[in-house]
């Protein structure tokens, strides 16, 4: 990005800044305390609708807070930065892998529509709440609509999603893809936000691109946009550019994707950088995108890989180890999206 570019950006978001500041809608501090609360949460994290220039403006990357292992999404809502993904996972073990998960203190789950698991997701989030009595407000869901039906009927699809999950409301709700009715979608997921229903906005599968010309047409920020990223796809240009417009990076396939783990985790430069530190090689990607400020939901199934993709904050990646795994990248894209 040029100077000229980084400059508007700059200016634009400090006066969207501004405009959220004078709106009393500044994400502060206290606000992890009212996240305890989600009904007051919910009616103080609204947003104003800003103009469609205003949505565009930048704000600085939003900083990973290691020590809380979290991070403020631009909403003012806080999202652990590690989490668990369930794509592929039906039945029994969907609701076993979330429930691993919430017993080893994963508090991020990621599902979608298109998953068809949100029925088994929201069984296992309701169970382990009643087992284990970890309050509704400490766990992170986000959900997905798909293109097609789901955004001709945006309204229908996203109640769709919260009456499959049962669990009272939707922490972060994405479009799926890009599609010809998003624009229709992503304003439906705005006034069920406005309605205290979803938490927080975003998008997946958006690159520099689709956001140029989608962001001058919505009215509220995405908090966060999940995009395929894994050291042999690593998004060095789209990573910039999401962040300095304030919205998270969440990667998707963080460990190749089924079908591709075995050739990434066995990578030479990554099993050594693992043998150093005395951790996984899993564990070393996962960190590696923490430290990039890209947010993890590696999937599985397997209760001792949950725990040990849990493990990622007792050791630090030195930049010559950072440098040697931002060597790896293939522009090599593990699905057709
Ligand atoms: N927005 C989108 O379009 C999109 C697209 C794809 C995926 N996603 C999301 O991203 C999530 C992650 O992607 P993914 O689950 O497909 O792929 P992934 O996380 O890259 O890889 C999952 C594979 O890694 C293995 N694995 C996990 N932890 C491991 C560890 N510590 N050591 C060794 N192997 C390990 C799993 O096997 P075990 O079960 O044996 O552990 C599984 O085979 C999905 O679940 C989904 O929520 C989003």
């Amino acid at each position: 990005m040029n100077m000229a570019r980084k400059y508007v950006l700059l200016m634009m978001g400090f006066a969207f800044f501004c405009l959220l500041a004078a709106a009393g809608c500044t994400p502060l501090p206290e606000q992890a305390q009212q996240i305890a609360s989600p009904s007051a949460a919910a009616s103080e994290t609204a947003l104003p609708a800003p103009s469609p220039a205003e949505s565009v403006a930048g704000t600085a990357a939003p900083a990973f807070d290691m020590e809380r292992r979290s991070v403020r999404l631009n909403s003012g809502w806080e999202m652990p930065l590690n989490g668990i993904g369930t794509y592929s996972l039906y039945g029994e073990t969907c609701t076993g892998a979330v429930k691993a998960a919430l017993a080893n203190g994963v508090r991020l789950i990621d599902t979608a529509h298109m998953y068809g698991n949100e029925v088994e997701v929201g069984k296992a989030i309701r169970e382990s709440m009643a087992e284990l009595g970890i309050p509704r407000e400490e766990i992170f869901v986000t959900t997905k609509i798909y293109p097609g039906a789901d955004m001709q009927d945006p309204e229908g699809a996203i109640q769709a999603c919260l009456d499959r999950l049962d669990i009272g409301y939707v922490d972060l709700m994405l479009l799926h893809h890009p599609d010809p009715n998003d624009v229709k979608a992503y304003e439906a997921m705005v006034k069920f936000q406005q309605e205290g229903r979803i938490h927080s906005v975003g998008l997946s599968n958006w690159y520099v691109e689709e956001l140029t010309s989608f962001l001058p047409q919505v009215s509220v920020m995405p908090a966060l946009v999940q995009n395929e990223i894994h050291p042999y796809y690593q998004e060095n240009d789209v990573i910039p550019f999401i962040q300095e417009l304030g919205i998270v990076v969440q990667g998707w396939y963080p460990l190749g994707g089924r079908g591709h783990t075995a050739e990434l985790l066995s990578d030479p430069a990554i099993t050594a950088i693992a043998a150093a530190h005395g951790v996984s090689p899993a564990q070393v990607i996962l960190r590696w995108n923490l430290q990039k400020g890209v947010s993890v939901i590696p999937g599985s199934s397997n209760p001792d890989h949950i725990r040990e993709n849990t493990q990622l904050y007792d050791f630090v990646l030195s930049d010559e180890e950072m440098a040697q795994i931002n060597a790896l990248d293939r522009g090599e894209k593990h699905d057709w999206y």
